[in-house]
């Protein structure tokens, strides 16, 4: 988008899942059921040199399909209307000559009716070269259209709010003010070398790549946009007097435009009012403010003492975030609060575009593209600011994590808000949880010809619940058999854990099992539990510190597959470190031995490490216990396709697929797969993925032991196999091993 009229090449897109035509015909006519509100009178005015009629829109977007694909595919082209060219040529000096901008509302002929039959021809001449070929710059040219009915909406409602009359674009009931937004709360990130950029798979416009490093200093950002109640604190307090808080030019705005409020403000008899699709309405304290400058959004920050995030900031942390918002609905088009109650990002996509404070350039090794199309985005890199996330009138399916909006600094017609960032030091980041890991492992793990997602990703809270109930099932013997046998050797587990020890326990869950030992081990000092769901971790820990007063627990909100380093709370105390419940079975032998040799590095010379294995048994009792008649292990193995679901805007039915656990002997492992029931397409992150009928979604290896293969894979990581304690039926050991 942009305050140009048109933005940038050239990657055609063969996963919408629609036919060529069919996304065609579809985006075509979104754009006439946009404007069908408007009367012919609205459709003629400008009310400003940066907006466009929308009849002007109406026949530019068309325009651009007859110069960039009908013109050059097909032989002996003869336009519509020769003065078309100079009518509707936005900025393409390739092109040629072109009515200037801010005189677009001049143009009263060719009449909408005539606009209207412009557009049928082209689409009719689109429609019989759809069903031969599909042109390279098609997905351009849909996209572009796409960007100009956010700009219709945008050009409209700057219009209707020049009238005295504030008439509505489309009549709503004002809705109810919102519940109070509460304070924002900050969602930290660690930094560092991180990718950001189009990958190249799908359509994106030329700015957003090539794909590169980019390296961030640890930072937070607030898990919400600014709200109109915040806006009116700040004007309170002088925001919009006091030079302190504006850049040197934003100040000279101030003073020019004599501003004093966001753009549609009017200060009513009863408190602000703002100008709206919907016409006049309250302003809601609750709701994020927009129609905002550059400007204003630093000057706002700098109120705050906060700052606005980078754009490499926003994306690193969009990546994780769900590509979920409510974007174009033509029956509400505010922005809408915050959900109450929920952890995380919100408001990332589809409410409002988020100022950044990174300058529009080009990323490293970008080159525009060759002819009249390298014009879209390239020739537009100075002197603007970057937006991400898209708006409550930015069409569905439109924006991506890695979607560059860009406009000068002074501009406030668009729909653009602001969250705030800020710096975060390092020590205070020690419990950012993995949750990116999800997302870049979900794409990657269905991008596979044999599809996977790795286990640790069941582990959300509603997968920790699951998991639970699965322990308590009959079926399922690991959890029972571990725990009696712990109980009975508990005392010689205890003799092994020297005064002051910590216990370290790796993946800790509901930290059930952990009891046993503290109940044997009186002379444990510190408890560091480490699991990657906070809502378990949170949960058990309180519980412990309840039933344990004297015990420090520290609780790691981590993926404990990763390298470690333990709170500096428990900071040179023996370690004795847990590993219960055979999980060392949902690693391959590689990653096992490599979580060993990690779990050796991190509990050091003369540490313990107790680890439950399953052992290899008869097929029938493996089977059954990872293929219940409840259907507990089936409703958590297809959780994690809800999980995708609700993290990652993914749209997966969860009735088109069967849970399968099936015994592998030749790698001595249960499997669980999610079976397709059908031929199918799932989106997930704005990405479509093919499910054959019958194809498999792996998604859990339960390796099954022996004691000797197991002390094998503990030597090769560096441990000595100490004693083990073994049951016979249901085979179950715990071995001890040695640092
Ligand atoms: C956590 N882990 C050891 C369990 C197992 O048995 O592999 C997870 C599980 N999957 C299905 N049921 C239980």
């Amino acid at each position: 988008m942009a305050p140009s009229d048109d933005a940038g090449p050239l990657r055609p897109d063969s996963e919408t899942g629609l036919r060529t035509i069919d996304r065609y015909r579809q985006v075509r006519a979104r754009t006439l059921e946009i404007v069908a509100p408007l009367g012919p009178e609205d459709q003629v005015a400008q009310s400003m040199p940066d907006a466009s009629p929308t009849k002007w829109h109406l026949a530019h977007t068309t325009w651009f399909f007859e110069t960039f694909i009908l013109q050059p595919l097909t032989g002996g082209w003869r336009p519509f209307d020769a003065a078309y060219g100079y009518l509707f040529n936005s900025y393409y000096e390739t092109v040629g000559e072109r009515q200037p901008r801010p005189l677009r509302g001049l143009l009263t002929r060719p009449s909408l009716e005539e606009v209207l039959a412009y557009r049928a021809f082209v689409d009719q001449r689109m429609e019989t070269l759809l069903e031969q070929e599909t042109p390279a710059l098609l997905e351009l040219g849909l996209a572009h259209e796409e960007q100009h009915q956010e700009l219709i909406l945008m050009d409209v409602l700057h219009l209707f709010a020049q009238s005295p009359l504030s008439p509505a674009y489309l009549e709503a009931p004002a809705p109810a003010p919102s519940e109070p937004a509460g304070e924002a709360g900050w969602v930290e990130f660690e930094g560092g070398l991180v990718e950001i950029g189009h990958d190249g798979r799908g359509f994106a416009f030329d700015n957003e790549g090539p794909r590169h490093k980019a390296w961030l200093e640890p930072f937070r950002l607030a898990d919400r946009l600014v709200t109109n109640g915040e806006w009116l604190a700040f004007m309170a307090d002088g925001g919009y007097r006091r030079a302190e808080f504006w850049l040197s030019e934003g100040w000279a705005r101030v003073q020019a435009e004599g501003w004093a409020a966001p753009l549609y403000w009017r200060e009513g008899d009863d408190g602000w009012l703002e100008m709206t699709l919907h016409g006049l309405r309250p302003v809601d304290p609750a709701r994020p403010v927009h129609h905002v400058s550059y400007y204003e959004a630093e000057a706002f920050a700098a109120w705050a003492g906060r700052r606005l995030p980078t754009e490499a900031e926003w994306e690193h942390a969009a990546q994780a975030a769900p590509l979920a918002g409510r974007f174009l609905d033509p029956k509400d088009l505010a922005p809408a609060a915050a959900t109450r109650g929920e952890r995380g990002l919100r408001q990332m996509y589809g409410e409002l575009w988020q100022w950044t404070r990174s300058a529009y350039a080009a990323y490293p090794g970008f080159r525009p593209a060759a002819g009249a199309v390298g014009e879209y985005n390239g020739k537009f890199m100075v002197g603007q600011m970057v937006l991400r996330g898209g708006a409550c009138i930015t069409p569905a399916g439109h924006v991506r994590a890695s979607y560059r909006n860009f406009f000068y600094p002074h501009q406030r017609w668009m729909f653009a808000g602001l969250r705030l960032a800020d710096d975060a030091p390092p020590q205070r980041v020690r419990t950012q949880p993995a949750s990116s890991d999800f997302a870049r492992d979900v794409l990657e793990g269905l991008s596979r010809p044999a599809k996977s997602i790795p286990p640790k990703h069941f582990y959300d809270a509603e997968g920790s619940a699951l998991f639970e109930a699965i322990c308590e099932l009959p079926a399922y013997y690991p959890t029972r058999t571990e725990a009696a046998l712990l109980q009975r050797h508990a005392t010689d587990v205890a003799a092994e854990a020297p005064d002051g020890s910590v216990l370290v326990e790796f993946g800790s869950g509901a930290s059930v099992k952990t009891r046993i030992l503290l109940e044997a081990a009186p002379q444990m000092a510190a408890y560091v539990p480490i699991d990657i769901s906070r809502e378990a971790l949170e949960a058990a820990a309180a519980r412990v510190r309840r039933d344990y007063p004297r015990l420090i627990v520290e609780p790691l909100l981590e993926d404990f597959t990763r390298a470690l380093e333990l709170p500096a709370a428990v900071a040179g105390r023996p370690r004795f470190g847990f590993f219960p419940g055979s999980t060392i079975g949902n690693f391959a032998p590689a990653e096992a031995v490599r979580f060993l040799a990690n779990a050796r590095r991190l509990l050091g010379e003369g540490s313990r490490l107790l680890v439950g294995i399953d052992l290899v048994k008869d097929e029938a009792t493996l089977v059954a216990a990872y293929d219940d008649p409840q259907g507990v292990t089936a409703a958590f193995n297809k959780n994690l396709l809800e999980r995708i679901n609700r993290e990652l805007g993914g749209n997966f039915d969860l009735s088109a697929f069967d849970h399968r656990a099936v015994w592998n002997t030749a790698e001595s492992r249960i499997e669980m797969h999610l079976i397709s029931r059908r031929e199918q397409q799932v989106r997930v992150l704005g990405r479509d993925f093919r499910f054959a009928e019958g194809e498999g979604l792996h998604t859990e290896n339960s390796y099954k032991f022996t004691v000797d293969g197991f002390s094998g894979l503990a030597a090769e990581a560096g441990w000595r196999v100490g004693r083990s304690f073994v049951n016979s039926a249901p085979a179950f050991a715990a071995v001890l091993l040695v640092g």
